[in-house]
């Protein structure tokens, strides 16, 4: 057997030692003392971990192409090329990105400009994409999501149902639900409740109360627990494998907890910053609190993040995403984060007006391994590559060709390891990190361990520091349905009907 690469003494997802052999993109052996040809070249891995690859299932990059967002004047800090320089030197070979219908548009021409956007920018990661539906029309739903589907392997759809001009009405959330079974489609849903929020939202600008801060107050967490109390009963319904994205918070955790138990098909995502970073800091002075606003927002530390961690190890989180929506804080037209000045001078803003998302795809992995692993010693390994690369392989459709280290699975690989130079003391962004934004909510944390090289598909694409891929060597990866277990009612002989009877 002749072999492009061999990793030498890896220890395999934390388990045991062995050798792994690369030919043609993918792992081709896996034993001691492989055989080197001349040609081979040997990395010795000394008995550092080595891992899959990491997926990361959300990741918002050059969306400011969209008619919504410009008309907001926001610019999203990352394009694709950027953007997935930053995953792979944070350890992730994959990222689904969001393709995004605006109301009235076709769904099929979004995607096609998505496609087209990646070919011009150039990726550095393996990708794919999630079907964002504002506008589930008979149009949509019955000519465009199937073909999507069924030849543009693209197999999960994104459903709002909060922020006025994504969120769509609960019956069209069952429309939309019933064509995802069909299809053998995952729903991923926004759970906060619109109204409610919107509520809150007016009644604090009313009341002149518009600082950062407040956003934690206009999102209460009874927004996100109606929402996925009801988004879970519409799965159950409909019999549609979903996933709760972005749980920031305990309650609706326990809801989804609960539905598990009983074999619904719900799995849950959370993501860095619901378990690193509390509300505290939306009240940071110079109006720093801007860079922290998201939605669902920051919620109560310690308390919450300690069940969310909770969460984390119980199982009931499925996957850990980095939920990536850069927008930078220091922007020359002073519109980025809805800066405006105060009389003397210092930025203020209202926080209605700043975009929400925070920057993290390529901190992820490297947070969930220092902070989980090694700081809190609350996962294992095994249970680490579950949340950061095997369960969004098996959820999204890219299992086993990603998401394993397996014969016949691509050489996507993680080489960890600990004590060496490169890994950051205290994280600074602008010497650390490879994304278009200028701040990392992370900044000052220390890492006890960092990514030492990051192969794609057979491919060095990042090794002690350095960005060594080729811009452009990412794919697009078509899916398959989902491939994690969960009971489904009556097979395929299902209808609603029958279903409520
Ligand atoms: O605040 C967030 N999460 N921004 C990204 C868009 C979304 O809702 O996922
Ligand atoms: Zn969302
Ligand atoms: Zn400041
Ligand atoms: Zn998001």
């Amino acid at each position: 057997q002749e072999f492009d690469i061999v990793l030498r003494n890896a220890c395999v997802n934390g388990s045991h030692t062995c050798d792994i052999g690369i030919k043609n993109e993918a792992i081709t052996a896996l034993g001691l003392g492989l055989v080197p040809t001349e040609d081979t070249e040997v990395i010795d891995c000394e008995g550092a971990v080595v891992t899959p690859g990491g997926i990361d299932g959300h990741v918002h990059l050059a969306q400011d192409r969209s008619p919504r967002a410009r008309a907001a004047g926001y610019v999203s800090a990352d394009t694709i090329e950027t953007g997935t320089r930053s995953a792979v030197a944070g350890g992730t070979t994959t990222v689904l990105l969001f393709a995004e219908q605006a109301k009235g548009q076709s769904l099929k021409e979004q995607v096609a400009n998505y496609h087209l956007l990646a070919q011009e920018q150039g990726s550095y990661a393996d990708y794919g994409f999630h079907a964002i539906i504002t506008d589930p029309t008979e149009e949509v739903l019955e000519n465009e999501l199937p073909i999507l589907a069924r030849t543009g392997g693209i197999m999960s759809m994104k459903l709002f149902l909060t922020y006025k001009h994504m969120r769509i009405s609960d019956k069209q959330f069952l429309k939309a639900l019933k064509k995802a079974r069909e299809l053998k489609m995952v729903a991923l849903v926004h759970a906060e409740n619109g109204d409610l929020v919107d509520f809150f939202t007016e009644h604090l600008e009313e009341m002149g109360l518009t600082e950062p801060m407040y956003k934690a107050i206009a999102h209460p967490l009874e927004a996100e627990a109606e929402a996925v109390n009801r988004a879970v009963t519409f799965s159950s319904i409909m019999d549609t494998p979903m996933v709760i994205v972005h749980v920031s918070v305990q309650e609706p955790m326990q809801i989804i907890r609960k539905a598990q138990s009983l074999l619904k098909p719900v799995f849950a995502e959370t993501c860095p910053q619901y378990l690193l970073l509390g509300k505290q800091m939306l009240a940071e002075e110079h109006f720093c609190g801007a860079k922290y606003i998201c939605s669902p927002p920051l919620r109560s530390y310690p308390k919450e993040i300690e069940a969310i961690w909770r969460g984390i190890v119980n199982g009931t989180f499925t996957i850990f995403s980095s939920d990536h929506c850069p927008y930078r804080f220091n922007d020359p037209q002073g519109k980025q984060l809805g800066f405006s000045r105060d009389c003397n001078g210092d930025p203020k803003g209202i926080f209605t007006k700043i975009p929400n998302g925070l920057p993290g795809v390529e901190t992820r992995v490297p947070l969930l391994f220092s902070e989980g692993v090694l700081k809190r010693q609350c996962i294992d390994v095994k249970r680490f590559v579950e949340l950061t690369s095997e369960n969004p392989a098996k959820l999204y459709g890219l299992y086993p060709k990603k998401g394993a280290i397996q014969i016949g699975s691509d050489a996507d690989l993680v080489i960890w390891h600990q004590q060496e130079s490169f890994i950051p003391k205290r994280l600074n962004h602008d010497r650390d990190l490879h994304d278009g934004c200028d701040y990392s909510p992370y900044e000052g944390i220390e890492f006890l361990n960092w990514p030492r090289m990051t192969l794609l598909r057979g491919k060095i694409v990042f090794r002690e520091g350095s960005i060594v891929g080729k811009r452009g060597y990412g794919q697009f990866i078509r899916r398959k349905p989902c491939s994690l277990p969960f009971q489904r009612r009556m097979g395929k002989q299902w209808n609603v009907l029958q279903a409520a009877l």
